[in-house]
């Protein structure tokens, strides 16, 4: 049903991610702040020192220069869609000189390749920015953007007024939990338990962000991880059950813990979406969505082009758009915008409890 929907939608040439309707005259799109790991990375690696880093091609391949940017894509990355969407531009990596100026006034972006949920996640990846500094991060950005809009208050009612995307937890399983050969948390915990402690770690990083004004929050469940072709390399090339569950097991806390958090607060202060669905609808029928593969990389080497990180000496197919994956653990520019559609327009079971578009709607500058 999903594939039928999308699939119309690009018959009758729609694209991808359209507001509804023109905004309004005087219309300022709300800040877009970003936290989370490589899927809302938009180039804060490209300054660390670390292994995790998109700045060289064929990163960025399909993007108006052809040159990498940091993304984790051929081209766009879902903050990039989200921005399209609020008719604004993407916010700047927090760690760019760029981010001055009447450019603070687009948001910014927090975002880490490699970061996960717990600080223990990532640590073979080297300095990226972990969660902790991140929020640390966003406090500096209210004082520059207070600096730019005449005050702490201006800054706050903006901040009230954003949207907040948190996409983090796939690395707390693969790079962490599920790391082979050997995983300190996995003899430490059983899955159940391991997803306990990352809801619970996540929400005190959301009531934070609230604390500091957060009021409207999309938070992205981990990716179907068990199906990339990194661990369809290293796993017989069958989307691995064991992680199949941890992933729904962690996707449905996620929404147990954001109900929860709503109610406490009395109001959506977050929605929660996650990809699993949709991920299954694309490999049932990759040809609604117009893809021919679904498990092999794009760019990268060995098995489902899975094994290592994509560079200027990987496999590089011609045909982006017709994958699903660009490298061994991050969809393609044409998938991503799937996703990001299925946000905003709330297809089943993707959005809980209301898509994107709603809960823009709602007037909530508490
Ligand atoms: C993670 O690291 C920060 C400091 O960077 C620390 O304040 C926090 O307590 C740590 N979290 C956990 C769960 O250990």
């Amino acid at each position: 049903m999903v594939g039928l929907v999308v699939g119309l939608a690009i018959l009758l040439g729609c694209s991808l991610v359209d507001r509804v309707g023109a905004p309004d005259p005087g219309y300022v799109p709300p800040l877009l702040l970003v936290f989370g790991g490589s899927r809302g990375d938009s180039g804060n690696n490209n300054y660390l020192d670390t292994t995790v880093k998109a700045d060289s091609p064929p990163y960025g391949i399909d993007s108006p220069t052809g040159q990498p940017t940091g993304r984790f894509s051929n081209y766009r990355n879902l903050p990039d869609f989200l921005s399209t969407y609020l008719d604004s531009e993407p916010p700047s990596p927090y760690l760019s000189p760029q981010l001055n100026g009447e450019r603070l006034l687009y948001g910014a972006n927090f975002a880490s390749g490699g970061a996960g949920i717990l600080n223990d996640t990532g640590v073979q990846q080297g300095n990226i920015i972990r969660i902790p500094k991140q929020l640390l991060a966003f406090q500096q950005y209210k004082k520059k953007l207070a600096a730019v809009v005449g005050g702490t208050k201006q800054a706050e009612q903006l901040v009230n007024k954003g949207l907040f995307l948190f996409a983090v937890g796939s690395a707390d399983f693969t790079d962490n939990y599920f790391s082979p050969p050997f995983s300190a948390r996995a003899s430490q915990y059983t899955v159940p338990e391991f997803v306990d402690l990352l809801i619970s770690e996540l929400s005190k990083y959301l009531l934070r962000l609230n604390e500091l004004g957060a009021r409207r929050m999309l938070v992205i469940g981990t990716s179907p991880f068990a199906c990339w072709p990194a661990q369809l390399a290293t796993r017989g090339g069958e989307c691995d059950p064991e992680l199949q569950n941890a992933a729904s097991l962690f996707n449905s806390q996620l929404n147990r813990m954001v109900q929860q958090l709503n109610d406490r607060f009395g109001y959506v202060f977050a929605v929660v979406a996650n990809s699993a669905a949709l991920a299954i609808d694309i490999r049932n029928n990759p040809g609604a969505y117009g893809f021919i593969e679904t498990k092999e990389a794009c760019c990268g080497q060995g098995p489902y082009n899975g094994l290592g990180q994509c560079t200027p000496a990987s496999n590089l197919c011609p045909n982006r758009d017709e994958f699903l994956f660009w490298d061994s653990i991050h969809t393609t520019d044409r998938a991503t915008g799937f996703f990001a559609e299925s946000i905003l327009t709330g297809s089943a079971d993707v959005v809980f409890p209301m898509n994107l578009n709603s809960m823009l709607a709602l007037k909530q500058d508490i």
